[in-house]
C-alpha cells in the first residue's frame, strides 16, 4: 500500500540539498506506526506530500501532534516553510501546464475522485480513528465526517463532466459563448474542526474543475489529510495535483496568500484570519478568494414547536462535534410561553449526553482540540459568570487532563453580554425569552456574522415569514447541522464570500470565457 503511494524514505530530488541542510538534526521517518486507543495500529506519513510522494520539508523541522483527550504526544509531522510551499506550488503549476489533468476528459476527473472516494470508504473505520485521535471528536461524529467527505467526493465528481457554458444569441454577424475554465493553481487552508471533510469541501471542487491544489491542514489536526494522501496515487490522480503542506498559519499559510503563482485561494477558519487572508490576496496578485468564516447563529423556538424533537435539535446544534462548528446554535431564543418548559427539558438532555472519551461509541462529547481552545472556551464561560448570566448546567471544564468541558447552559442572558456577540465555538449556549415574530427577526439578525439559523415550529407560515427574514446563508427549520453534499453552505455579512458544495461550488473554481467570433 505505502509503495503505492510513494512513500519512500527520501526522495532522489531532494536527497543532496536536504542532506546538507539537515546534517545536525535527528531525521524523521516519513511514516510511523500509530497504536489507536482501540488497540489497531496503522502507518501514518509524517512527510509533505509533493508530486506523489511523501518527502520530508526542506529544513527537516517538525512538529509535535497532540491528542487532545490526554494531552500526550501522538507523533511529529514535518513542518513546511515558505521554500516548501513554493516547491509544491512548481509541482501544482507543473502538473497545471502539462493539461493532463486541467485539459483530460472530465470522465478522467469523474473516474479518480470516485476511485478516492471508493479508497477512503474502503478505511472508514481507520481514518475516523485518525480523526478521533487527532482532533478529540467522538468517534460517532468522526464516523459521520468520513461518510459527509466520501458522499461530497462522489457528489462533485459527478459534477466534473457537468460544467459547461451557453451559447449566446446576439446578431448574425456573430458566433458567441462562454466557456468555464479551471482558473490554475489553487490554494487552500483548512482548520482543525472537520479536518476531512473541510479537506473534502476544499479538493473535490478544486480537482473537479481541473485546478492542481496546494493545501495547508491546521497545525493541530494533520494527520487526516496526510493519511488519504496514500491513496491518491492509487486513485489515478497524476503527480503534482494535490499537494499537501503541513505547517503553521503564519509561515504556510501566509506563503499560500501572498503566492504570486497562486491563482485562487479558498480558507476555512476565524474571521480574523480570513479578514487577514483577503488583504494578503489584494496586496500581492488579487487571487480570488473564497472564505467560510465564523458565527454565531441564532436558533429560535416558537412556542408551537414539538418540545421533544426540538430538544434532540438543540443537542446536536450546540454539543456535537464538541461545539467547535461555525455554525453552532450558539444563540437560543425561546417564545416566552414555553420558555420554563424547554429550559427544564434542554437541562435534563444535556446533562444526560456523555462527555469523555471520544473511543467510547456512547459518547457524544468528545475533547476540545487543543489547549488554546479549551482555554478560550473556559474565559468565555468565566466572562458569562462575570456578565450575570445564570447558569443552568455546567460551567466549568471536566476533569484536569484532555481539554473537556461540561456541556453548559447560560439562561436570562442580554442582548450584550460578549457571551451572546462573540463566536465561543465549544459547547456552551445561551438563552433568552422572547415575545414575537418581529422582536426575534431583529435580535438574530442583530450580529456581524450571518452563517445560520434555526426555527423550531409546526407553523409552515411562521417557518416561512422567519427563513425569509433571517440573514444566513443557511436556515434549518425543525433539525440543525444538517448537511448534504448537494446543499450550498456559506455566510452572509461577515461569515464569508461564497458557497461550498451544491453547484456553487463549482464557480468558486472556474474562469468564465466569452468567446465572440465575428462570421
Ligand atoms: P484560524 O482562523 O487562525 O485558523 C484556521 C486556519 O488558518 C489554520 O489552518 C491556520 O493555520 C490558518 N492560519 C492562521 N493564521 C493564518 C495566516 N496569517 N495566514 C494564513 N492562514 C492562517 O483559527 P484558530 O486560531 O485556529 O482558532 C481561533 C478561532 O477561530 C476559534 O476559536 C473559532 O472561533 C474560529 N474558527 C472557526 C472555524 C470555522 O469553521 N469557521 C474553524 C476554526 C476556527
Ligand atoms: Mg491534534
Amino acid at each position: 500500500m505505502f509503495k503505492q503511494a510513494g512513500i519512500r524514505r527520501m526522495p532522489v530530488a531532494l536527497k543532496s540539498s536536504v542532506a546538507a541542510s539537515v546534517r545536525n538534526h535527528s531525521h524523521l521517518p516519513l511514516a510511523t506506526k500509530i497504536t489507536l486507543p482501540n488497540g489497531k495500529t496503522y502507518e501514518q506519513p509524517t512527510g509533505l506530500f509533493i508530486n506523489n510522494e511523501f518527502v520530508p520539508s526542506r529544513q527537516s523541522k517538525t512538529f509535535e501532534v497532540i491528542n487532545p483527550s490526554t494531552e500526550e504526544e501522538v507523533c511529529h509531522v514535518y513542518e513546511g516553510r515558505e521554500d516548501d510551499v513554493n516547491i509544491a506550488v512548481d509541482a501544482a503549476e507543473k502538473a497545471f501546464k502539462s493539461g493532463v489533468w486541467s485539459r483530460a476528459h472530465p470522465q478522467v476527473r469523474m473516474r479518480a475522485l470516485n476511485k478516492l472516494a471508493d479508497l477512503i470508504e474502503a478505511d472508514a473505520e481507520t481514518v475516523a480513528s485518525i480523526e478521533s485521535l487527532d482532533n478529540g471528536k467522538a468517534i460517532q461524529h468522526a464516523r459521520g465526517d468520513v461518510a459527509l467527505a466520501v458522499a461530497y467526493l462522489r457528489s462533485v465528481a459527478g459534477w466534473a463532466d457537468k460544467v459547461d457554458g451557453r451559447v449566446i444569441e446576439t446578431d448574425s454577424e456573430h458566433f458567441t459563448y462562454t466557456k468555464r475554465e479551471p482558473i490554475g493553481v489553487v490554494g487552500q487552508i483548512i482548520p482543525w474542526n472537520f479536518p476531512l471533510l473541510m479537506w473534502s469541501w476544499k479538493v473535490g471542487p478544486a480537482l473537479a474543475t481541473g485546478n492542481t491544489v496546494v493545501l495547508k491542514t491546521a497545525e493541530s489536526t494533520p494527520l487526516s489529510a496526510l493519511y488519504v494522501s496514500k491513496f491518491v496515487a492509487e486513485a489515478g490522480i497524476p503527480p503534482g495535483v494535490l499537494n499537501i503542506v503541513s505547517g503553521f498559519g503564519k509561515i504556510v499559510g501566509e506563503a499560500i496568500s501572498t503566492h504570486m503563482k497562486i491563482k485562487k485561494v479558498a480558507f476555512t477558519g476565524s474571521t480574523a484570519t480570513g479578514r487577514h487572508i483577503l488583504a494578503a490576496a489584494a496586496h500581492s496578485n488579487l487571487k480570488k478568494v473564497t472564505l467560510e468564516l465564523g458565527g454565531k447563529s441564532p436558533n429560535i423556538i416558537f412556542d408551537d414547536a414539538n418540545v421533544e424533537q426540538t430538544v434532540q435539535n438543540l443537542l446536536v446544534g450546540i454539543f456535537y462535534n464538541s461545539g467547535e462548528v461555525c455554525c453552532a446554535g450558539s444563540r437560543l431564543y425561546v417564545q416566552e410561553g414555553i420558555y420554563d418548559e424547554v429550559l427544564e427539558a434542554f437541562k435534563t438532555a444535556a446533562e444526560a449526553i456523555k462527555v469523555g472519551d471520544p473511543f467510547d461509541d456512547a459518547t457524544f462529547q468528545g475533547a476540545q482540540t487543543s489547549q488554546q481552545q479549551l482555554d478560550k472556551i473556559l474565559s468565555y464561560v468565566k466572562k458569562g459568570k462575570e456578565e450575570g448570566a445564570r447558569v443552568i448546567t455546567g460551567g466549568e471544564r471536566l476533569g484536569n487532563k484532555g481539554y473537556f468541558v461540561k456541556p453548559t447552559i447560560f439562561a436570562d442572558v442580554k442582548e450584550d453580554f460578549t457571551i451572546v456577540k462573540e463566536e465561543i465555538f465549544g459547547p456552551v449556549i445561551t438563552i433568552s425569552k422572547f415575545k414575537t415574530l418581529d422582536e426575534i427577526v431583529d435580535k438574530a439578525n442583530d450580529s456581524e456574522y450571518g452563517l445560520a439559523a434555526g426555527i423550531h415550529t409546526t407553523s409552515l407560515s411562521t417557518a416561512i415569514e422567519a427563513s425569509n427574514r433571517l440573514e444566513a446563508g443557511t436556515v434549518w427549520v425543525n433539525t440543525y447541522n444538517d448537511f448534504d453534499p448537494q446543499t450550498p453552505f456559506g455566510g452572509f455579512k461577515q461569515s464569508g464570500i461564497g458557497r461550498e458544495m451544491g453547484t456553487e461550488a463549482l464557480d468558486n473554481y472556474t474562469n468564465v470565457k466569452a468567446v465572440r467570433m465575428r462570421i
